[in-house]
């Protein structure tokens, strides 16, 4: 999936400076009270029309302005490099649900219906990991924007090479993530920091299990029988997190609570 994104500035996380056409239509109404007393009266009511006018849109354009920023796009709650930052996580979360279903139908294809149980219950909590982020993003008033995918390889050597990939894998997106967490400490966004944090538990869980059926596959070696056992004991997975990604997380959670 290639390097961390990187991090440009498009927004500002607060908007420290008005935009320039708030800022100076003021000057026209001041250029008015500093010039116009000792001019010729016609062209001082002409310039007088034109001054007020200037104040009344400067006015609006304020009012405008603050509404979006309070209510709107949330400029207040979510700078644009960490909303960038994000979107490109939710892409590499999207890629390892596409990995993992690419891995599953290898192995429904070779006949180990255990692994490919593994890989899809692996599928949904990668799109699980991507929807989080989703809502997140627009809740803080920022826009999920969904990328093109890479394509993942569809055909492996064996079992133990597919873990190791997982497992190189899944590291890069540990990186990733402390990537994600430095940027939203730099920029103190704490809100970020949180949401943060449930993404690296979650990557030392992740981690841990590709090292131990590595272990597990290092072990059995070309040996069918303890391959056909480990088949079976990955045939129980179970997917624990929801699914009904159209309705949202919180939606599907609440369904799943009732
Ligand atoms: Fe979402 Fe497997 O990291």
């Amino acid at each position: 999936m290639g390097s961390p994104a990187a991090f440009s500035a498009k927004k500002p996380g607060i908007p420290h400076k008005l935009p320039d056409h708030i800022r100076v239509l003021p000057l026209c109404y001041l250029a008015e009270v500093c010039f116009t007393g000792a001019v010729i009266p016609a062209f001082t009511r002409v310039f007088s029309f034109f001054a007020h006018g200037a104040l009344l849109m400067s006015a609006i354009s304020l009012s405008w302005y603050y509404m979006k920023n309070r209510h709107g796009k949330g400029y207040y709650m979510l700078a644009q490099k960490m909303e960038d930052a994000l979107n490109e996580q939710m892409n590499r979360e999207m890629y390892s649900a596409y990995l993992y279903m690419a891995m599953s139908s290898h192995c429904a294809n070779k006949g180990l219906k255990g692994f490919a149980n593994w890989f899809m219950v692996q599928y949904h909590e990668e799109m699980f990991h991507a929807m989080k982020i989703y809502e997140y993003v627009n809740l803080q008033g920022g826009k999920a924007v969904l990328k093109a995918l890479q394509q993942p390889p569809s055909t492996f050597v064996s079992p133990l090479e597919m873990y190791t990939k997982t497992l190189e894998h899944e590291q890069f997106i540990t990186r990733s993530i402390n990537d994600l967490m430095e940027l939203a400490i730099a920029e103190k966004d704490h809100a970020s920091q949180i949401f943060l944090q449930w993404y690296v538990t979650e990557q030392v869980e992740e981690e841990s299990n590709d090292n131990e059926i590595i272990s597990q596959l290092v072990i059995i070696r070309d040996d069918p029988n303890g391959l056909m056992m480990l088949d079976r004991e990955l045939a129980g997975r179970v997917t624990t997190v929801p699914t009904e990604y159209s309705k949202g997380l919180q939606a599907a959670l609440k369904g799943a609570a009732a």
